[in-house]
C-alpha cells in the first residue's frame, strides 16, 4: 500500500515519523508525496499550543469528505495530542471516520494495530499513559542520508508551569550510551556527516543511570566516530547546562558551536512562576560564561510572550535579556493556556491584543540584532554543509554553518551532502548569501 505521513510540531515528532515510515517500509509499503495516491494517511500531531489542537480538528473534519469518496482509505492519527484523554474522547465520539489512534509511547505497536484494523474494519485505539523502556532498533526511514536526528532520551521531568510536554511525553528516560554509539557509528558508515542529538533536556542525559555518564561524556564519546563531522544537540535547559558540557563544546571541534538555550522570559518573577529554576541574572551570567569560553558560539532561544500576570515591567526584562544576550535567533511564542498545566486556570491571563503588541515589539528588537550579527559574517569564509536546492531560488544551493546559519550560494547540486567553504558576500535578517571558494 502507499502511505503518506504528515508531521506537525518539533524534531521529536519528525524523528518519530521517520520511525513510523521505517516500520511501514519494512513491511513493503511505499511512501508517497501526494496524499491522493495514499492508501494510508498518518497524521502525527503536536499539542504544545492550543491553536495546534484547533487546527488539527479542523483538518480532521476534512477527511470525513475524503473518506466518503474513498472509504477504503485508512486514516491513522498519533503523536502528542493523542496522549490527552479529552482528545481521544472527542475523536471517539465525533470523528468515527478515524481508523487507528496511537500515542507517543507505543509507535512500535502501529504495524500490529494496522493489521488488526484491516482484519476487523473497526476503529483501533491504543494509547499508553506512561512510557516504559525506550524501544530500540526500530527501522528508521531518514529524510536525508547526510544528516540525521538521533534521539537520546524521551520525556521531561521539569514541569514548566505552561508546558504540556511532561504529560504527553512522560517521565525522562535516557537511552544507553552503547545503543546511541551503535546507531551513530552505523549512520557514519553509511555516509552521514552530521547528527543532531535530541531530547527535551539533553543536559540531564543519564540522570536516571546509576553511573554518572553525563551529556558531556556522551558527546565526547560520539565525537570519536570516524567519518562523522558535526554533532548538534537540542534542547538545553539553562538550569542544567554544566561546565563539563561547555568545555566539551569548546574543546571538541566536531561539536558545533551552537547552543539552543530557551530563556522563555527575562523577568525573574515570571521565571519563578514558570518553574524554570533560574533567574534573569543567572541566565545572563551563564550566557556571558559561554561566550567567554566559546567566542564563536551562536545562541538561539525560545521566548514566550504574555505568560499570565506578565506586566510591562516584566516584558521590559525580556527585551533587556534580548539586548544583553544578543541571540542569533529566537523562536517567539504567544502564551497559550494548556489544560491540565498549572498556569492554565489562572485568572490573570494577558489579553490577546496585548500579547500580540508585545510580540511585535520583541520581534523588532530581535530582527535588528539578527541582522547585525549576520552582517558580522560578511567577508568571512565558512564551512557549509550543503543541504540541497535553496527554497527561494532552486538554482542556488543552501546549507548550514556550524553555527546553524542558513547560507545560499550558486553551485552544483552534486555538492549536496558535502561540506564546502563559502565566502559570505551579503547578510540578510535570517540568512546569508555567499560564493563557493575555489
Ligand atoms: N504557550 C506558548 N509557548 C509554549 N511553549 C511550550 N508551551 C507553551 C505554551 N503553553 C514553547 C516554549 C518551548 C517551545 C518548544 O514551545 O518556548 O521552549
Ligand atoms: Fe516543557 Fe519545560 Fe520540559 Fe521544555 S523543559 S519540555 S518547556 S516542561
Amino acid at each position: 500500500m502507499n502511505y503518506k505521513i504528515t508531521t506537525y510540531g518539533c524534531q521529536m515528532n519528525e524523528n518519530d515519523s521517520e520511525k513510523i515510515s521505517g516500520m511501514l517500509m519494512e513491511l513493503g509499503h511505499v511512501s508517497v508525496e501526494d496524499e491522493n495516491m495514499a492508501d494510508i494517511v498518518i497524521l502525527n500531531t503536536c499539542s504544545v499550543r492550543e491553536n495546534a489542537n484547533d487546527k488539527f480538528f479542523g483538518h480532521l473534519g476534512r477527511y470525513k469528505r475524503v473518506k466518503r469518496d474513498r472509504p477504503e482509505l485508512i486514516l491513522a492519527i498519533c503523536g502528542c495530542m493523542m496522549q490527552q484523554e479529552s482528545v481521544v474522547a472527542e475523536v471517539k465520539s465525533k470523528h468515527r471516520h478515524v481508523d487507528i489512534v496511537f500515542g507517543t509511547h507505543n509507535i512500535h505497536e502501529f504495524p500490529d494495530m494496522l493489521s488488526n484494523h484491516m482484519e476487523k474494519h473497526e476503529m483501533v485505539v491504543g494509547v499508553w499513559q506512561e512510557g516504559g523502556e525506550i524501544v530500540e532498533n526500530l527501522p528508521v526511514d531518514r529524510k536525508y542520508d547526510f544528516k540525521a536526528y538521533v534521539s537520546i532520551m524521551n520525556g521531561c521531568n521539569n514541569f514548566c508551569s505552561y508546558c504540556i510536554v511532561p504529560y504527553t511525553r512522560g517521565r525522562e528516560r535516557s537511552r544507553s550510551i552503547d545503543s546511541i554509539k551503535m546507531e551513530v557509528e552505523a549512520l557514519a558508515q553509511n555516509g552521514c556527516r552530521e547528527i543532531t542529538l535530541l531530547g527535551q533536556n539533553v543536559n540531564s542525559y543519564g540522570n536516571t543511570f546509576e553511573d554518572s555518564v553525563g551529556f558531556g561524556t556522551l558527546m565526547r564519546e560520539l565525537a570519536k566516530t570516524e567519518g562523522l563531522d558535526r554533532i548538534r544537540f537540542m534542547t538545553s535547559h539553562p538550569k542544567d547546562l554544566s561546565d563539563e558540557v561547555i568545555e566539551a563544546i569548546a574543546e571538541e571541534p566536531k561539536i558545533c558551536n551552537h547552543i539552543h538555550l530557551p530563556v522563555q522570559s527575562g523577568s525573574s518573577r515570571i521565571l519563578k512562576d514558570m518553574n524554570r529554576k533560574y533567574d534573569k541574572d543567572s541566565y545572563i551570567a551563564l550566557v556571558e560564561k559561554i561566550k567567554e569560553r566559546i567566542p564563536e558560539v551562536a545562541l538561539t532561544t525560545d521566548i514566550i510572550v504574555g505568560f499570565p500576570g506578565e506586566t510591562e515591567e516584566d516584558f521590559q526584562d525580556t527585551l533587556d535579556v534580548m539586548e544583553k544576550c544578543r541571540f542569533d535567533l529566537a523562536f517567539t511564542f504567544l502564551y497559550s493556556p494548556r489544560e491540565g498545566t498549572p498556569a492554565w486556570g489562572r485568572d490573570d491571563q494577558v489579553p490577546e491584543d496585548l500579547k500580540h503588541e508585545r510580540l511585535n515589539r520583541l520581534l523588532e528588537v530581535h530582527n535588528k540584532i539578527g541582522r547585525e550579527i549576520n552582517e558580522g559574517y560578511v567577508g568571512k569564509s565558512l564551512d557549509v554543509l550543503v543541504e540541497g536546492p535553496s527554497k527561494n531560488n532552486p538554482k542556488n544551493l543552501s546549507g548550514r554553518t556550524e553555527t546553524a546559519k542558513l547560507v545560499n550560494f550558486p553551485g552544483d547540486m552534486s555538492l549536496t551532502g558535502k561540506i564546502v567553504k563559502v565566502k559570505i558576500t551579503q547578510a540578510k535578517t535570517f540568512s546569508l548569501n555567499g560564493e563557493i571558494e575555489q
